[in-house]
């Protein structure tokens, strides 16, 4: 390492303290102790944790375990999660709903710009009581509480909080806690939800803002929204004997013909094994001992059919 670095202290909230680490914006809702009502605070350190390959999908959240938040999530287990969009007066206001030590009376007064909504999970089920999610999100996910994680089941509300604590979930230190969240529903704004759909494009992408992270003593920091750059994603190809290859070591007498191996030169090599291994699984339950061209068609579409219902 040359001169061009210096080696920063690491500090407690290292994150904003020794550096710049972009982050989302967002107000979590959740319910008042007597459910009657929803708290709406301000969460950047809110994150995608189980992505695939569990049963559920889930985001991480890190926050004060004294919060409205934390207190709302451990009594009710339910919160939704609200991308607003950038302006400076809206983050003007999550800034207000930031402040540490306002009561959720305190701080629905103070919600000015926003405006608290049933979403999809209470319409689901009318007789339980579920956090409002905010008309002008532009981006909502709403999620429970994965309670059993980490022995975290039997964590309540408490005046402080002593230990032992968990490693990554409910109360993870004297001031911490940690809260991974199923996500029960993500509700996009019909433009956005058309991008993903139809393909997304300079205009149509979800102007959220991805510069939030920076505070210093005096000021939070965040910039809005820019145009996004399209780079293409590259078009390598590994070269037909490579798939030949890996055909060839699968545990089975099925076997692929050229031109359907050359309709896989495009999957990612850490994805090969398990992309021959489901043309197996469908030949093996369809009685085929011939992978062929038209066979490949068929898993493709089947595939995509299976796609589309998720
Ligand atoms: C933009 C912004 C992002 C914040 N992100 C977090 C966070 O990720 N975790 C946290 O514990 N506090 C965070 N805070 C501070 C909380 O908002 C603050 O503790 C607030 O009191 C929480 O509200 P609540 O008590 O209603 O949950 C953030 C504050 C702002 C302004």
């Amino acid at each position: 390492m040359d001169n061009k670095f210096k080696d920063v202290r690491i500090m407690d909230n290292f994150y904003q303290s020794s550096a710049f680490v972009p982050m989302p914006l967002t107000l979590i809702g959740t319910l008042n102790e007597d459910a009657s009502s929803t708290s709406f605070g301000a969460y950047s350190l809110i994150f995608p944790y189980y992505v695939a390959g569990k049963d559920f999908y889930a985001m991480i959240l890190e926050c004060r375990n004294t919060s409205n938040t934390a207190k709302g999530l451990l009594r009710h287990g339910k919160c939704t999660i609200n991308f607003m969009p950038y302006s400076k007066k809206n983050f003007s206001e999550h800034v207000n709903m930031g402040f540490p030590g306002d009561t959720p009376e305190e701080k629905i007064k103070n919600l000015k710009m926003f405006t608290p909504v049933k979403g999809k999970s209470q319409e689901e089920n009318p007789n339980e009581a579920y956090p409002k999610i905010l008309d002008e999100a532009l981006q909502v996910f709403e999620c429970t509480w994965v309670r059993e994680l980490d022995g975290a089941e039997n964590d309540k509300v408490e005046e402080e909080y002593n230990g032992p604590y968990h490693n990554f979930n409910g109360i993870t230190s004297k001031f911490g806690a940690h809260f991974i969240l199923k996500i029960d529903h993500i509700l996009l704004k019909e433009k956005y939800y058309d991008a993903l759909v139809n393909g997304v494009d300079r205009k149509n992408f979800c102007p959220l803002p991805t510069n939030w992270g920076y505070r210093d003593s005096k000021n939070f920091w965040c910039s809005d929204f820019e145009k996004p750059d399209a780079v293409g994603i590259p078009n390598r190809e590994i070269d037909i004997s490579s798939v030949r290859y890996a055909a060839e070591r699968l545990q089975t007498d099925v076997k692929f013909t050229d031109d359907a191996l050359e309709m896989l030169v495009k999957v990612p090599r850490p994805f090969l094994k398990l992309v021959l291994t489901g043309c197996v699984k469908w030949a093996d339950e369809n009685g085929c001992k011939l992978i062929t061209k038209k066979e490949m068609e068929i898993i493709n579409d089947k595939r995509s059919q299976e796609k589309n219902k998720k």
